[in-house]
């Protein structure tokens, strides 16, 4: 894995070059894309770019999708169309995510497109990627999590109290993720710093980001405060 530390704007403007670079040399790319804070930066500045390039044929499948969510502006899909989709010319309805009816399809719908171009993830303070709790097998694909309790507290930021946060969601697997063909990781601050150092140390169950050691093209963004100490 190869691992950048820089501040979060240079992030944001290298993973949004990225991307624009990639759609520019094949309109119609296949993104796998997050929500949170971490990518948030890098939607901005492609929204800030959007006149360089066209997004009209390219495909989005998104790695996650709270389960019964009564709020829909909680939703992912609505954090996605407020900030990212509404912004650029992406066609609605070549955007994805998994939910309760695509459950058992979603692994093949991603591999019928083509499979994930470019990836880009963000690590849960306790090493899940997308919803990928520790302990989910390697070999996961597309399926209902639970999740943890440290998941729900560090989410409840965004919600009025803790007791609305989704227990569920449905989430891409580990395998899922690892078909990407190019994967980034973004992890700002210091409340990440132990999950990254974790993914770097040794492959195993505990740390789901750990799987990314073994894909050959995977570039971990930190900054400053996330930068792991050995
Ligand atoms: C969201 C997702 C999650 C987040 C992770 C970090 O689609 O898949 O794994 O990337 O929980 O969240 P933030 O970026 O809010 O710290």
């Amino acid at each position: 894995m190869k691992l950048v530390i820089a501040t979060k704007e240079e992030i944001a403007k290298d993973i949004a070059s990225r991307v624009i670079s990639l759609v520019k040399g094949n309109p119609q790319a296949i993104l796998g894309l997050a929500t949170g804070s971490s990518p948030l930066e890098t939607y901005a500045e492609i929204i800030k770019r959007k006149n360089e390039v066209s997004f009209k044929k390219v495909t989005s499948f998104n790695l996650d999708e709270y389960l019964d969510n009564g709020d829909i502006t909680q939703s992912y899909r609505y954090f996605m169309d407020t900030n990212l989709f509404d912004h650029i010319d992406i066609k609605k309805e070549n955007t994805h995510f998994p939910s309760k009816e695509n459950l058992a399809t979603y692994d093949d719908e991603i591999l019928a497109a083509g499979g994930i171009d470019f990836q880009i993830l963000g690590i849960g303070s306790d090493g899940h990627i997308a919803f990928n709790e520790p302990n989910t097998p390697f070999d996961s694909k597309t399926h209902v999590a639970e999740l943890d309790e440290r998941t729900i507290k560090d989410n409840s930021r965004f919600f009025k109290s803790i007791d609305d946060v989704p227990t569920k969601a449905i989430t891409m697997g580990l395998s899922t993720i690892m078909q990407a063909k190019e994967i980034v990781l973004i992890a700002t601050g210091k409340n990440k710093a132990e999950a990254v150092k974790k993914m770097f140390e040794k492959v195993d169950i505990s740390c789901p980001a750990s799987i990314l050691n073994k894909h050959p093209n995977v570039t971990i963004y930190v900054d400053k405060d996330a930068a792991p100490v050995f």
